[in-house]
């Protein structure tokens, strides 16, 4: 269980140096689809009941601003966005202000978070963020901060089951990628490599479903959305010791 995009957080600051771009790329990229997908999760989201939401690999905000608008927040509700970058956030953070919706931001970094106490967190949320993390362990942080019981809710890249049709989307974007993220980066290689990678080398959502199992999770369930050019998986940390 790896990095499907061979991404180190440590070594390129990609998404400090693209974000202010990052909005454009989702829709040029996704031809704004990514809005729908966004919207399903915030629509599993909201019909969940929750006290403390936590949105990882948060980005621009997206989802938590869309659960936020959705649904507001009922009494005692917390959301907070993190994201291990400050200039994603900023972004963020300038949205909620200007949409006059409560979240609050964090910078984390989704494989350490010693921030967040064991056992706190009723929803947990990365979207189209595993694929760029060690998937080990960004999973193994979420099931330590979800409560017994909290639910995990993963938005990714994910596979076309009719196999010519993905091996015909992976070639579309092999080409169309690095065409739209070079004009639109003003020529930042890495801005899009990494995440064709991750589309590339992403696990199937049969192979996510397997790997959640296999660190513990329990009632796994996806989704796929858009054929399966993405999968929701949502699972729940059980309540007692693993069998
Ligand atoms: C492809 S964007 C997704 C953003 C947002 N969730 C969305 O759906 O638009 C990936 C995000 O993951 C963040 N990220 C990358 N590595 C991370 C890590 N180790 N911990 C937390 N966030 C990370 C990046 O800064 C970026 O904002």
């Amino acid at each position: 269980m790896n990095n499907a995009a061979d991404f180190h957080t440590q070594e390129d600051d990609v998404f400090g140096r693209i974000a202010g771009r990052y909005d454009l790329l989702s829709d040029l990229f996704s031809f704004g689809i990514h809005r729908l997908w966004k919207r399903r999760v915030a629509a599993i989201i909201t019909r969940e009941p929750w006290t403390d939401l936590l949105d990882v690999a948060a980005g621009t905000g997206d989802v938590v601003l869309k659960v936020a608008r959705r649904q507001g927040l009922r009494s005692g509700q917390k959301i907070v966005a993190s994201d291990i970058s400050p200039q994603m956030l900023a972004i963020a953070r300038r949205r909620a202000t200007q949409l006059k919706v409560p979240v609050e931001f964090r910078v984390l970094d989704a494989h350490a978070m010693p921030g967040v106490a064991d056992n706190s967190v009723d929803l947990y949320s990365i979207s189209l963020g595993l694929k760029i993390c060690e998937r080990k362990l960004a999973l193994r942080e979420a099931l330590r901060v979800l409560k017994p019981g909290g639910r995990f809710i993963a938005l990714e890249a994910s596979n076309i089951s009719v196999r010519w049709l993905h091996r015909a989307y992976l070639g579309y974007m092999a080409v169309c990628m690095p065409v739209i993220g070079w004009a639109a980066t003003g020529g930042d290689a890495s801005a899009y490599r990494y995440l064709l990678k991750g589309i590339q080398d992403f696990p199937t959502a049969e192979g996510l479903a397997a790997e959640l199992r296999e660190m513990g999770f329990a009632d796994v369930s996806f989704e796929r959305l858009s054929l399966g050019i993405v999968a929701i998986h949502t699972a729940r940390k059980p309540f007692g010791p693993r069998p």
